[in-house]
């Protein structure tokens, strides 16, 4: 089928690949020229696993082509709108971009089109545009409109794409719902060939879930709100786990053995970060209020999640006291691993608090390096982590990456000048991190501290909490694993 994909970000160029890699004839549109000449030269504007092999292949094939907005509404019998639907500063979402697209399609488009809502939206923005449609439409056209919302994660984006657990279709009228059923048939009874895994083991058949538009919209939001969620929630619990002494780890293994609750999304940190989470709880809240429904519990969240950046930048004060003047390395910027998307990261916030108090920053990512220096100009980019640990006061991991778990000790014990771990992320075990030779401080776990055998003069001895060395001893036998 010719389909279109208005906006190549990370869901549209998605979209567009996988679609073009199961089949279908596909013309994706870009706005931004430097990434549309990007895009039509085959380089590729973003990081994300396996995108760039099935961009290659499809576009070779002739299955896959880059260029305007017009060409799109031109080329395709279905339309995906996946532009960038932003916070206002009200915490509404930004439709404009959607309302262009909208606008741009009943000026231009001839004959019958189904145009489909991919981008996140408050619920109803499918009649808006339904209305919006029919009221500039040019003679001779008309249009169906869907809801399709895309449940891909960033970093796992083509496998969640092609290998979903549900498809949700919103649809008002039986024939878009055809549609959109015949678009997706390949990924529905996984018949395409994968370009990921040559023997591909997660073919389960997905859930094709057919609703009316606005149930549609809800799910999106819904979930995303109650994921945020799960994740504040865990977080509470290991502030509560550091002061009684228990370890968030196994609290969150022990919750999610009850399939009622599951263990995905328990894993504590420094709070949820990228462009759908925060920005999709505050627009879910702002549709509630406008709908005279008190959503305060998702208030909450939002706030829980505030307060992460602080609770790490406390770990570290209490480690270090006094950060003006001290080097502290970042260990990633981008919001989660296997993506270079710095929009929304932790790491922005907790470097601006750790500048703020003098600190000197010396910061590694696998990817996220030149999206990062576009938003902190101000600190020093290293090429590995040992670069970055050189002469530390502490290294502070914010992203957890792969290449930090499989660390070599040595070479970091010998570049930092202190040797301290904050580690947002509970990346180690404990025990094996002080073995190593280092104090270890991580979330919801009691802090382990390395004391040398032939000395006690390893840690300052005017810590905050005046802790003697054979106490911090103690400390470092609480709650190890
Ligand atoms: C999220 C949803 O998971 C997707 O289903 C959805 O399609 C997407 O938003 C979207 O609306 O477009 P994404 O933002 O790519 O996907 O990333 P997630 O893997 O969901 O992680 C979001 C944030 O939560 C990250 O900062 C991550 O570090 C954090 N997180 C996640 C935790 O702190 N703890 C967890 O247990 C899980």
């Amino acid at each position: 089928m010719r389909i279109s994909v208005i906006g190549a970000g990370y869901v549209g160029l998605t979209t567009a690949a996988c679609l073009a890699q199961i089949g279908h004839s596909v013309f994706c549109s870009e706005s931004d020229i430097d990434k549309l000449a990007k895009l039509q030269t085959g380089v590729m504007p973003l990081f994300e696993p396996h995108l760039e092999k099935i961009i290659e292949s499809t576009r070779k094939a002739g299955q896959l082509q880059f260029g305007s907005t017009e060409e799109a509404i031109d080329w395709g019998r279905a339309i995906f709108i996946c532009v960038g639907t932003p916070p206002l500063a009200n915490g509404d979402a930004d439709l404009s971009a959607i309302e262009a697209v909208a606008r741009a399609v009943a000026k231009r488009a001839k004959g019958h089109r189904l145009v489909i809502e991919k981008s996140t939206v408050p619920v109803q923005t499918g009649s808006q545009l339904r209305r919006h449609l029919s009221v500039h439409k040019n003679n001779g056209s008309n249009y169906d409109v869907a809801s399709n919302p895309e449940f891909l994660r960033e970093g796992s984006a083509v496998e969640d794409f092609l290998h979903p657990s549900r498809i949700v279709v919103g649809a008002d009228s039986p024939a878009a719902a055809e549609l959109l059923r015949e678009i997706y048939e390949p990924i529905i009874h996984q018949t395409f060939q994968c370009p990921v895994h040559s023997t591909c083991l997660n073919r389960k058949e997905p859930v094709f879930l057919l609703t009316d538009t606005n149930s549609a919209e809800l799910i999106k939001h819904a979930s995303n709100s109650f994921l945020a969620m799960k994740i504040s929630f865990i977080n509470m619990v290991a502030n509560l786990c550091e002061v009684v002494g228990a370890d968030v780890t196994k609290v969150a293994e022990g919750m999610g053995l009850d399939g009622r609750i599951g263990s995905a999304f328990l894993s504590p940190g420094i709070g949820f970060g990228g462009f759908c989470f925060p920005k999709d709880v505050q627009a879910f809240i702002r549709i509630a209020e406008k709908s005279g429904c008190d959503f305060s519990l998702l208030r909450e969240v939002e706030k829980i999640n505030q307060r992460r950046i602080e609770h790490l930048v406390e770990k570290v004060r209490n480690e270090l006291w006094v950060l003006r003047g001290k080097k502290i390395a970042v260990w990633g910027l981008a919001f989660k691993p296997d993506t270079d998307d710095v929009r929304f990261a932790p790491s922005i916030g907790l470097i601006r608090s750790l500048l703020a108090e003098g600190a000197t920053i010396s910061a590694y990512d696998p990817q996220a390096t030149e999206k990062a220096k576009a938003v902190l100009p101000e600190i020093t980019y290293s090429v590995d982590p040992y670069q970055a640990a050189q002469g530390a006061d502490a290294v502070v991991i914010v992203t957890e990456w792969d290449e930090f778990r499989s660390v070599n000790w040595e070479r970091l014990r010998s570049a930092v000048q202190h040797p301290l771990i904050v580690d947002g992320r509970n990346l180690f075990n404990s025990q094996e991190v002080i073995q190593k030779g280092f104090h270890y401080v991580s979330i919801g776990r009691s802090s382990a501290h390395f004391v040398r055998e032939d000395s006690f003069d390893s840690l300052p001895k005017d810590r905050p909490g005046g802790k003697a060395p054979e106490a911090v001893l103690q400390d470092a036998s609480v709650g190890l694993d």
